[in-house]
């Protein structure tokens, strides 16, 4: 089965106002009727409604880093996903920054999974494991229990569902994992959501590989059968870098 790459540009906590939407311009002249790739962007969330307005009637699509497991009420500083629908239709959840810098369990990316499903937004769940656990050779348990615990109140495989693999020692340290060792690890992704639903999911869910993805190395990845994209973060935030990386996954 033919799956169409998907390269999501993960902002983190940078880039004031004036910065955010000069990025969301560049990438629109760049990218904004780009074929052959989906392109996702996540800006900080209070450029959530710039990026909507900026990218309204391009190819280019709207995600927000994060979002709370309720849709409304009394939670101080959180976001409801049903309140992102209209502006975002991506979420990212568990971003190895929430779970280690934050100390978002298992459990709670499943809720998470679970709440933004319930909004009819797609998922990115964002797997990893640390360094210690790849030196106990331990990656895959890891995998297995971050993957399988996150899609626990998930009943069928969610439309257009993305998984970015994303090893924490490779990321924002340009020690990026090799094309080999990541195609590895996304291929067992692969296989446990092919366990975990059936065998056309495993087929069609696409998976990011992320970590240190830069405009020079990318292509190594798309080449790998298994990896159908990337999750770019500080690449991300230069209009050039991040369009020839959506460039090279549209060309693979
Ligand atoms: P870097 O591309 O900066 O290593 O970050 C990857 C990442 O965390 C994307 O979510």
């Amino acid at each position: 089965m033919a799956r169409v790459p998907v390269v999501g540009g993960n902002w983190k906590m940078n880039l004031a106002r004036p910065a955010a939407r000069e990025l969301l311009s560049g990438l629109r002249e760049r990218l904004g009727d780009v074929d052959g790739v989906e392109v996702l962007v996540f800006p900080p969330a209070p450029w959530l409604g710039d990026a909507h307005d900026v990218l309204d009637g391009s190819r280019l699509r709207v995600g927000a880093q994060n979002a709370y497991w309720e849709q409304k009420g009394a939670y101080t500083g959180e976001i409801g996903p049903a309140m992102l629908q209209g502006t975002a239709s991506h979420v990212l959840v568990g971003h190895s920054e929430r779970r280690i810098q934050f100390g978002e369990t298992v459990w709670e990316t499943g809720r998470k999974m679970g709440a933004v499903c319930a909004a009819g937004l797609t998922p990115v769940l964002a797997v990893g494991e640390p360094f210690s656990d790849r030196r106990a050779g331990r990656t895959e348990d890891g995998l297995r229990r971050q993957l399988i615990e996150a899609l626990r109140t998930v009943e069928a495989m969610p439309d257009g569902f993305v998984v970015a693999y994303e090893p924490v020692w490779a990321i924002g340290t340009g020690e990026a994992a090799t094309p080999e060792d990541a195609q590895a690890r996304c291929a067992f992704l692969r296989t446990l959501v092919a366990e975990r639903f059936d065998a056309a999911a495993g087929d069609a869910v696409r998976i990011q590989y992320g970590g240190s993805v830069n405009a020079d190395n990318a292509a190594s990845f798309f080449a790998q059968p298994d990896i159908d994209g990337a999750l770019v973060g500080g690449a991300s935030l230069d209009a050039d870098a991040f369009t020839a990386i959506c460039r090279a996954a549209a060309a693979s």
